[in-house]
């Protein structure tokens, strides 16, 4: 999986074998320039949706809900439907709590939904910064806990960011769903990165991003050489982990 926000980078991801992509609410930061997620809008994603769902032709297409866009479970299945109707055929959320409610009402409602714990960019004003979570024992059992919880309530995909690599794994072994990782090691089964971070773009690189544009002469060719070092389990190395 890989972060895509436009058609014609959709295009290029799909050509060059990215299985998802995630039309991530990370584009208030890398497409808007926000220092943030947490001003993108509903009318936002769904454009964004709407352009990449035009680039994909084999890529399963995830939209993220932005904060505030799922607070209850009626506000929530309508920022599905909008995001659903651009052409997501999932809908991302983040954290568990109240939301494991949400999940339960849009699962049963025909929504897939993919749940997202760990670092979660929308709370990042309570967490007081993008840091790495449940690294104390009682914050990782709590992340375990609700990472069955999405489970149960319907979830179909999990993406696990910023956490220690033994915890993302022991999680991603326990489920029977799916999880991705970001920065949370080679664990997981499967991985996602911000298109940006692992095209060398922007000013701040976190630990766990590898700058596939080195060696490389073409982007099409940076995504293949993603593809091939995840599926060979090549990336993330140790370097990248928590
Ligand atoms: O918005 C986003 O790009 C994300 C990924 C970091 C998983 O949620």
């Amino acid at each position: 999986m890989l972060t895509c926000y436009d058609a014609t980078f959709a295009e290029a991801m799909d050509a060059a074998g990215v299985d998802m992509l995630l039309v991530g609410d990370s584009l208030g930061m890398v497409v808007q320039g926000n220092e943030t997620t947490v001003a993108v809008t509903i009318e936002d994603a769904a454009y964004h949706t709407r352009a990449v769902a035009r680039g994909a032709s084999r890529a399963f297409v995830v939209g993220d809900l932005p904060f505030g866009s799922y607070h209850n479970s009626e506000v929530a299945m309508n920022s599905a439907r909008a995001l659903m109707a651009a052409g997501a055929q999932m809908v991302k959320l983040e954290g568990a709590g109240p939301y494991v409610e949400v999940v339960k009402y849009l699962a049963s409602r025909s929504v897939p939904v993919c749940g997202h714990l760990g670092l979660t960019p929308q709370s990042v004003h309570q967490l007081g910064g993008f840091k790495v979570q449940a690294r104390e024992e009682f914050a990782a059992n709590q992340l375990k806990k609700d990472a069955q919880l999405l489970q149960e309530a319907g979830a179909q995909l999990l993406v696990l960011e910023a956490i220690p690599s033994d915890l993302a794994t022991e999680v991603s072994q326990s489920l029977e769903i799916p999880v991705i990782g970001i920065g949370a090691g080679p664990g997981c089964d499967g991985q996602v990165l911000v298109m940006h971070d692992m095209l060398g773009l922007g000013p701040r690189q976190p630990k766990f991003v590898r700058n596939f544009m080195e060696g490389q002469t073409d982007i099409v060719s940076a995504f293949r050489q993603y593809v091939e070092d995840v599926r060979s389990g090549e990336f993330p190395a140790a370097e990248h982990q928590y």
